[in-house]
């Protein structure tokens, strides 16, 4: 970054900016496996949202790789990126005042650790899609695993790349085992025990 580039405050702060929409910004990072149910679960709590009448934004891995982020592969310098830049553009949103859900394997501690730091404590808000391997495997939903497996596509997560699980989520969720409707359940009780959602 130049040296000349100065930081410019703005006049209305977040707070100020969620307040007129009556809601807590904040971030749900939805981490984990190709297959997990990353996106299932985050459009879901997102439609729930909308219909309780919070103004939220979804931002997820396969769409944001077609605009903002066409120029990265899966190489772990580019997922480094990948990640980086996704969590600017979840603090901007947030900073708009927005419920922020963002779905992406992010496959490393650091880079989540990152993100994290970006936030107030307790407006990042950490979901492990913890599926088994085997079951985001066979589901295999876009045909990926059988092309790692045969080596079709290389630096596949859980196959020759590697997740490193959180070791502290806020939210723990394991698709093989919870309907969607759980999920949601649960996400929603934990945003209104910490009087995110009012
Ligand atoms: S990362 O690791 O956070 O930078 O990945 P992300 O931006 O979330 O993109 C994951 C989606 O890209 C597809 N895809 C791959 N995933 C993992 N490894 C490799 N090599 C790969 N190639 C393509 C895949 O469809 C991921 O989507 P999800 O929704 O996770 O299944």
């Amino acid at each position: 970054m130049s040296d000349h580039i100065v930081w410019h405050d703005h006049k209305i702060s977040r707070t100020e900016r969620a307040s007129i929409k009556h809601q807590h910004p904040c971030l749900l990072w939805f981490t984990g496996l190709s297959g997990s149910g990353k996106s299932t679960i985050a459009n879901a709590l997102d439609v729930a949202l909308y219909h309780e009448g919070y103004h939220t934004f979804l931002l997820d891995g396969d769409n944001v790789r077609h605009g903002l982020n066409r120029d990265l592969g899966f190489s772990n310098e580019d997922r480094v990126e990948n990640i980086r830049r996704i969590g600017e553009v979840s603090k901007l949103f947030a900073d708009a005042g927005l419920i922020v859900l963002s779905a992406f394997i992010s496959p490393f501690a650091s880079d989540r650790r990152l993100v994290r730091n970006m936030f107030p404590a307790g407006e990042f808000i950490e979901v492990f899609m913890d599926t088994p391997l085997a079951t985001c495997e066979e589901r295999d939903p876009k045909g990926l695993y059988r092309k790692a497996r045969s080596g079709e596509i290389h630096d596949f997560t859980g196959i020759d790349s590697p997740y490193e699980a959180p070791a502290h989520p806020e939210i723990t969720l394991d698709t093989s085992n919870l309907s969607v409707d759980a999920c949601v359940e649960n996400l929603l009780c934990y945003l209104k025990e910490r009087d995110l959602l009012k």
